[in-house]
């Protein structure tokens, strides 16, 4: 019995870039606000449409996106762009919604000491503030993606129940939020929880749109995205050659890579408007700007039908 169903044709799926958020918050180095601005025009010079650009955090807690104004102020938005940042309190709130910007994804965890570690406060604390931080956005005509971090499993706590993730998503929904985006951050996420997430939301908050965002930390991020697709989601989050990780918790690692993912999709008979040699192109940008080579795979052997000259490749001997 094939439990799967089989891939529709032609469907269009939402591939949306976290790279210059998720990814460079975990770069020690300061990468300066224009090679930051080069990164993000190149990403959507590739057809990405939906970005998140930044976050609105204290500068203390994440010093590289201490520019998060500059950034969007200096980026090119191409027709239908979509430009998201995170938010984790008022404070950020009401930063974001003095900038030009169509979503904002604010973050709770799903598992208190994460919470704790994150954003310093008990769960329960984040989200009454997010009736506030929501408010304040709906009034600036911004979008809201609730994001459910350590919705798969949390580094400090182990098994985090879907009925936990439910609840929260549920919170969400009654505050007005558009969409909630269950993230994976330390990529504790397998076929079997990503399956239980979803449909413990869809029972406790029907209606509600989901997105998900897997890190590849233990090598399934693309199993979890084929998960997702079953299940019906057509939303998921990447980072260009599979940068990424969350400062605060231990063991995290890159998120699935966005090449990868788009080579995935297409090659499954998903519309992902990217065209797959640009966005090759702005992951060797990237990959220069960062001064290393990611754990991207597609940035390394290419399309799939990518010739080789065969004079140029050595034969074997004897
Ligand atoms: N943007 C800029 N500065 C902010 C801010 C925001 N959104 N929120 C708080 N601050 C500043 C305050 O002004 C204050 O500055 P001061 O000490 O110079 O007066 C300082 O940060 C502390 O504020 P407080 O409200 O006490 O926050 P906190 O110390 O409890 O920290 C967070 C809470 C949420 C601000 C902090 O933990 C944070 O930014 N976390 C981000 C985590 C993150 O990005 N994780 C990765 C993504 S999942
Ligand atoms: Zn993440």
């Amino acid at each position: 019995m094939s439990k799967a169903p089989p891939v529709p044709e032609g469907d269009r799926i939402t591939v949306c870039e976290v790279g210059p958020r998720d990814g460079f918050q975990n770069e020690k180095v300061f990468i300066p606000t224009t090679r930051k601005i080069g990164i993000v025009n190149a990403l959507f010079a590739s057809g990405l449409r939906h970005m998140q650009v930044t976050s609105f955090v204290s500068p203390r807690a994440v010093p590289q996106l201490a520019d998060a104004e500059e950034v969007l102020a200096g980026i090119d938005r191409p027709e239908g762009a979509h430009v998201t940042a995170l938010v984790p309190n008022l404070r950020g709130a009401e930063r974001a919604a003095a900038c030009a910007l169509d979503a904002v994804h604010t973050v709770v965890s799903a598992s208190e000491t994460h919470n704790l570690k994150n954003v310093n406060r008990p769960i329960e604390r984040s989200l009454s503030e997010f009736e506030d931080v929501i408010g304040t956005l709906k009034a600036a005509g911004i979008a809201v993606e609730g994001g459910i971090a350590t919705a798969f499993g949390c580094p400090f706590e182990g098994v985090v129940p879907a009925a936990q993730v439910g609840r929260i998503a549920r919170r969400y929904q009654e505050l007005g939020a558009d969409s909630v985006s269950l993230g994976d951050t330390t990529g504790m996420a397998t076929p079997l929880t990503v399956r239980a997430a979803i449909r413990a939301i869809r029972e406790a908050a029907p209606g509600l749109d989901i997105h998900l965002h897997f890190h590849n930390t233990r090598g399934v991020g693309l199993a979890c995205v084929m998960t997702g697709l079953s299940e019906g989601v057509t939303h998921y989050d990447a980072a260009v050659g599979g940068l990424g990780g969350c400062p605060f918790a231990a063991g995290a690692t890159g998120n699935i890579c966005t090449e990868d993912l788009v080579y995935l999709l297409q090659e499954s008979g998903y519309e992902t408007g990217v065209e797959l040699e640009k966005l090759i192109d702005a992951a060797r940008l990237t990959q220069d700007v960062i001064g290393r080579s990611l754990p991207g795979q597609v940035i390394k052997a290419g399309p799939r039908l990518k010739r080789h000259d065969p004079e140029l490749t050595v034969k074997a001997a004897g």
